[in-house]
């Protein structure tokens, strides 16, 4: 991985970090100090982790006392699929935050490789997690410029190979200018799909050993759908993944699905365990997937 980003000076506070569809690298993000955001900073440097993950009895309250996360423990070998399911206001976006250590948690642990993740120094860390967001975030530059973060050490022999996994490489080509192209002028017509796909070439770029992913909801269309669904097989390939899913085929294929309901672990399992155990998740399926092929 190329630890030579060049900082955006993208100012955001701690809570919009994880709302901007951007990468969260402390290269690429300026995280605010903010008095209870946890900045200080361990003194294990690491280059390359290998992406295990572990959850152990982990409690957090960002109100003194009030829990969204009970007792969370779970384990993802290194390039598992960890896909997180559960009603708006269960916990799932608190749980990567803890992951990217945008808090402190109150009780238990979070290790990464065996270490835990308050030892590490916090660029070192956050240098191998990326996260995608569903608002995809672009900038006024080229489409180059925002996939490659205008980092000048990535080819561009990288970026058409990484656009050609994802499947955008055709399209980029014929906008005007190819990867030229400015993707915020002024009648710039890049659909909801297409800018999700810019955003994964940029993160397949950046080959985080752990890739956190908030699938959209919103409908594209059927065409863009296909591309999504592909191009996200290609993304968590290979690499920890812990995606916050709505698709049915992502939570079919990841190696772990959790049932989160109030801050609370329901099950956790593969989607055949799950649906064998007739439990929660068995229920979600049969009442939203079988009507509309998506958890929204
Ligand atoms: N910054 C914050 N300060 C105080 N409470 C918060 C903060 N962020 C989230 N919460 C609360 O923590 C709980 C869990 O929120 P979280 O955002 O993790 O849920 P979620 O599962 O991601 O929901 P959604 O599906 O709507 O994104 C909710 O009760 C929420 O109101
Ligand atoms: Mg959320």
């Amino acid at each position: 991985m190329n630890l030579l980003f060049r900082p955006l000076r993208v100012i955001a506070d701690k809570f919009n970090v994880l709302q901007m569809g951007m990468i969260a690298s402390e290269r690429v993000f300026k995280v605010l100090d903010n008095e209870d955001t946890t900045i200080n900073d361990g003194n294990i440097e690491t280059k390359h982790l290998k992406g295990k993950v572990e959850f152990n009895k982990v409690w957090f309250a960002y109100i003194e006392e009030q829990y969204v996360l009970k007792d969370i423990s779970f384990t993802l070998k290194a390039g598992e699929t960890l896909a997180i399911v559960g009603h708006t206001g269960s916990g799932k976006t608190s749980i990567i935050s803890l992951l990217n250590r945008l808090y402190h948690i109150n009780k238990g642990s979070i290790r990464i490789d065996e270490t835990n993740i308050e030892d590490f120094r916090l660029d070192d860390l956050r240098a191998n997690i990326a996260v995608v967001l569903q608002d995809v975030f672009l900038f006024s530059g080229s489409v180059k410029d925002n996939v490659t973060l205008r980092n000048p050490d990535i080819k561009d022999e990288e970026v058409e190979r990484a656009a050609k996994m994802i499947g955008i490489h055709d399209f980029i080509l014929q906008l005007p200018g190819g990867y030229d192209y400015n993707v915020m002028e002024r009648g710039a017509t890049l659909s909801l799909g297409q800018r999700q796909l810019l955003s994964f070439v940029r993160a397949l770029l950046y080959d985080p050993a752990i890739l956190i992913l908030d699938e959209a909801t919103s409908s594209v269309d059927t065409e863009s759908e296909a591309l999504i669904q592909h191009a996200i097989d290609k993304l968590i390939a290979n690499r920890t993944s812990i995606v916050i899913a709505h698709r049915l085929s992502t939570i079919r294929k990841a190696n772990k699905i959790m049932v989160l309901d109030k801050g609370e672990i329901k099950e956790i399992g593969s989607h055949d365990e799950l649906l064998e155990k007739q439990g929660f998740y068995y229920q979600l399926h049969k009442m939203q997937f079988e009507k509309q092929g998506n958890l929204a």
